[in-house]
């Protein structure tokens, strides 16, 4: 099952919806032709549990013509056979300003990701793409918020990971500590919704990390334990429309109290490997 549900917003949220309005971006993703489960590199992975591949290829086709419907560019990348995680294309790297950092992998079943991805941003970009020298895993550990890097560490990517980003970009990064193995990349416990605003599940992060969530972003939508569980946080947004799954029941209402329209895609096969929307995506920044 493939369903995607558009919800309009109530009139009283109408008039802060207006307010808001989205962006056509441009993403990069990775057909789960190879999809499967075949080791266990986070708590979401049971290599004993079958996979659907035809179900996983349906849903994630399913997610590309939403945001081929909500006027986004969608660019793919080659799957290989052998790396099964490769649909997972926000790990990829990190694309802004025009400008391209491959991932380096922390697992060395997914090592190998690295260079394809720096081969295809060489090719589709007009400056050479180089590669993270330090353990990064792209943009699942590193979200652009205005001009600002929020940056995961404590499972996957290194905090010296986080200086070469911010030196490379010349970008300022804030790096938050992941505590719970669940939430081992930052977007799984953090949607950026538009260049100021985000959402976020405390109980992912460390003290020290909670308190400069709070100072940094007041505003910000907490997500419950029944959203982050689902990757509810796993989101893509554009100012306006966010795409999640339709399992995350509360914040699809969070979003539409704060003036977004939430749109719920079903990825159930992806999941199994730990990953949802956000995971499947990469957005190239010109
Ligand atoms: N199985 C993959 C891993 O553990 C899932 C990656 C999900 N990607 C993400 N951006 N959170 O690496």
């Amino acid at each position: 099952m493939t369903t995607t549900t558009i919800t309009t917003p109530a009139p009283a949220q109408a008039s802060r919806a207006a307010s808001r309005s989205g962006r056509s971006k441009h993403f990069l993703m990775c057909r789960p032709e190879h999809f499967e489960v075949t080791y266990a590199i986070n708590p979401w992975m049971d290599p004993t549990t079958p996979v659907d591949v035809a179900l996983a290829l349906a849903q994630w086709e399913n997610l590309r013509a939403t945001y081929e419907r909500l006027g986004h560019r969608v660019d793919v990348i080659e799957p290989v056979e052998g790396l099964p995680d490769m649909v997972f294309a926000a790990n990829g790297g990190i694309v802004l300003d025009g400008r391209a950092m491959a991932a380096r992998f922390t697992h060395v079943e997914r090592q190998p990701e690295g260079e394809t991805y720096r081969t295809w941003f060489d090719e589709a970009g007009s400056t050479p793409a180089v590669q993270a020298t330090n353990q990064n895993e792209g943009e699942g550990d590193f979200l652009v918020v205005g001009r600002l890097i929020l940056a995961g560490t404590g499972f996957r990517t290194s905090v010296t990971a986080h200086r070469e980003v911010s030196d490379y970009f010349d970008v300022p990064v804030v790096p938050l500590e992941l505590v719970d193995p669940r939430f081992y990349h930052l977007d799984t416990a953090l949607a950026v919704l538009d260049e100021s605003t985000i959402a976020y599940y405390p109980d992912a992060f460390s003290d020290a990390s909670n308190q400069t969530l709070r100072e940094r972003f007041p505003d910000a939508i907490i997500a419950t334990d029944a959203d982050a569980d689902v990757l509810g946080l796993n989101a893509v947004s554009d100012g306006l429309n966010v795409v999640l799954t339709d399992a995350a029941t509360g914040m699809h209402e969070q979003l539409r109290d704060h003036g977004f329209n939430p749109i719920g895609v079903e990825l159930g096969e992806l999941l199994k490997a730990g990953g949802s929307v956000k995971c499947c995506t990469l957005e190239i920044r010109p």
